[in-house]
């Protein structure tokens, strides 16, 4: 594997990850992988080319040939996202579509042509990655691997917030038990489950807000990652 620095940030939805990992990416001028992403757009290509899960060889082909990229538009938004040169930003942020993914996710050949597609993003001057196997299995000699937890209680309400301010209705009971059974189909996979690894940091971001858990893993980053440039310690700080 390459020498290019790797810090991953792994968990479920609803966390975080994503705002931490671009605001991070963004400030350090590092490349960023939203995993996520990957798996989403693959399920919505899928769906395009009408292509089922059972139909593992089509779907390898389809994944070998993904062609996503991340645009970075400030600090404090997601990143965009592109498949074949178009924003499909919004159209893949829908529970539907997070469902999509993770019943996708769970498929070998799909996972393994994956594997490559993410390791693609390791470029200099260095890689944050965030997903749920960041640090276990995709990119396991990362520098820096931090784990973030929150309750479902506080998941479901932020993406339940998120969501009615994106002008979305959805009901509240309805999200909390969506994403018990994502977290479930996630952890409970054979491969590549959603876990901490041995060496990651736990961070439980319940009653933390954003700021502070950016300000947390800033720190962290400035402790843990030997020979960062003055520029980057001076925007962490
Ligand atoms: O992070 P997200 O909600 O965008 O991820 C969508 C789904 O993709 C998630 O429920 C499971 C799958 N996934 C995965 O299996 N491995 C990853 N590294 C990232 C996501």
């Amino acid at each position: 594997m390459s020498n290019v620095t790797v810090i991953t940030i792994d968990g479920p939805s609803g966390t975080g990850k994503g705002t931490i990992c671009c605001h991070l990416a963004y400030l350090m001028k590092w490349n960023f992988l939203d995993s996520g992403a990957l798996y989403r757009v693959l399920a919505i290509a899928a769906k395009k080319n009408q292509i089922g899960n059972e139909d593992e060889l089509e779907l390898i082909e389809l994944t070998n040939n993904l062609d996503v990229e991340f645009k970075m538009r400030n600090p404090e938004s997601m990143a965009d996202v592109l498949f074949n040169g178009k924003i499909v930003t919004d159209e893949i942020r829908t529970e539907v579509c997070g469902k999509a993914a993770s019943v996708i996710a769970p498929i070998a050949g799909v996972r393994k042509a994956l594997l490559t597609r993410q390791r693609a993003f390791c470029k200099e001057p260095g890689l944050i990655a965030d997903g749920r196997d960041m640090g276990t299995v995709v990119f396991p000699n990362a520098e820096l691997k931090i784990f973030l937890t929150a309750s479902i209680d506080e998941r479901a309400k932020r993406r339940f917030k998120q969501l009615k301010e994106g002008g979305i209705s959805v009901n509240l009971r309805r999200l909390h038990r969506e994403i018990e059974e994502r977290d479930e189909r996630d952890s409970g996979r054979k491969l590549s489950p959603l876990k901490p690894a041995d060496d990651a940091i736990i961070v439980d971001t319940t009653d933390i807000n954003v700021e502070d858990v950016i300000g947390k893993i800033s720190k962290l980053v400035i402790d843990k990652i030997p020979n960062l440039s003055k520029r980057v310690v001076d925007y962490l700080r």
